[in-house]
């Protein structure tokens, strides 16, 4: 997954990639260290950075760039207390996957001011367009990165709670023993199924990013013909980021008027904060082809 060699040493498995967002945080962080964070952001980072009383320094992005990070913001950000990057690629909630040129940014300004990386890859088998490229594969950054993958996204496997964090092996000692108090290991059959999917991955992943793009596509031809939303095209997942300024309608008001639609066959979550999503809303397409179809026309009033 990180494209370089990793041994038993580089790896943890955890309770999902979330599980190694919080475990990574609490041992990389404490109090009075600074974490950029590209805005919006997947949105449990917050929780996670604020857990080891350390300051989150959020780096908005904006629909202009068509939500590509601006390095000079980033490197603007970057103070003697920051510690940590913090990004996913291909990122949830904006559906951008970072080119190796952005990630060669990323790890010159690392590099230079000696900080860590937490790139949470947990849709890298799902993009579309684009090759997923690994931060930590570039040259000085294995030993400076923390990548974060699951079972979630490329085998559907949300429920069974496992994935994995690689990094270096003195991190992952440290991880190691925080996992035994915070997990005391993960349970002997999910790590069974989790060997058997990955022996399988090259065929599930493959049909999971079929499934995942014709559902784009069906969503992003529906809404982006409507008047009043402005579609930006994901190049990866099963989100979209849409802008319903032109609605005249609050993106609260607008999610509600779809839940209220009983011919919406898909819902809209407006995401806890415009402060984090602006005017714009998340929609979702984790939901089965048939109903996306099914789905009618919307017509804003
Ligand atoms: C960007 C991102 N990171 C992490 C997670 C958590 O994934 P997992 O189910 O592996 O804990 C998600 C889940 O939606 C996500 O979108």
């Amino acid at each position: 997954m990180t494209a370089r060699d990793v041994s038993a040493a580089n790896v943890i498995l955890t309770a999902g990639a979330q599980n190694g967002v919080f475990a990574t945080s609490l041992c990389l962080l404490e109090a009075g260290d600074e974490v950029i964070v590209p805005e919006p952001m997947y949105l449990t980072y917050e929780a996670c950075v604020r857990a080891t009383g350390a300051t989150l320094v959020p780096v908005p992005v904006s629909r202009s760039r068509a939500f590509h990070l601006d390095y000079d913001a980033l490197e603007a950000a970057i103070t003697s207390h920051t510690k940590v990057i913090f990004f996913a690629t291909p990122c949830n909630p904006t559906g951008v996957v970072m080119g190796r040129t952005d990630l060669e940014r990323i790890a010159r300004l690392a590099c230079e001011h000696d900080l860590w990386v937490l790139s949470d890859e947990v849709y890298a088998d799902l993009t579309f367009e684009r090759e997923h490229v690994s931060i930590a594969a570039l040259p000085g950054m294995a030993e400076r990165t923390v990548t974060l993958g699951s079972l979630s996204k490329s085998h559907a496997m949300a429920g069974w709670r496992v994935g994995w964090a690689i990094g270096p092996t003195t991190l992952i000692e440290h991880m190691a023993r925080l996992a035994l108090a915070m997990l005391y290991g993960l349970p002997g059959f999910i790590q069974q199924a989790a060997l058997t999917a990955l022996e399988h991955k090259a065929q599930i992943a493959a049909e999971m990013r079929e499934i995942y793009q014709r559902c784009r596509d069906i969503v992003f031809e529906r809404l982006h013909r409507v008047p009043g939303l402005h579609c930006l095209l994901p190049e990866d997942g099963m989100f979209m980021m849409v802008d319903v300024s032109g609605t005249g309608l609050e993106t609260v008001d607008f999610a509600w008027q779809l839940f209220a639609r009983k011919a919406c066959r898909f819902s809209m979550r407006a995401r806890s904060a415009k402060r984090r999503m602006g005017s714009c809303g998340l929609v979702s397409w984790s939901t089965r082809r048939g109903s996306l179809k099914r789905a009618n026309g919307l017509r804003i009033s």
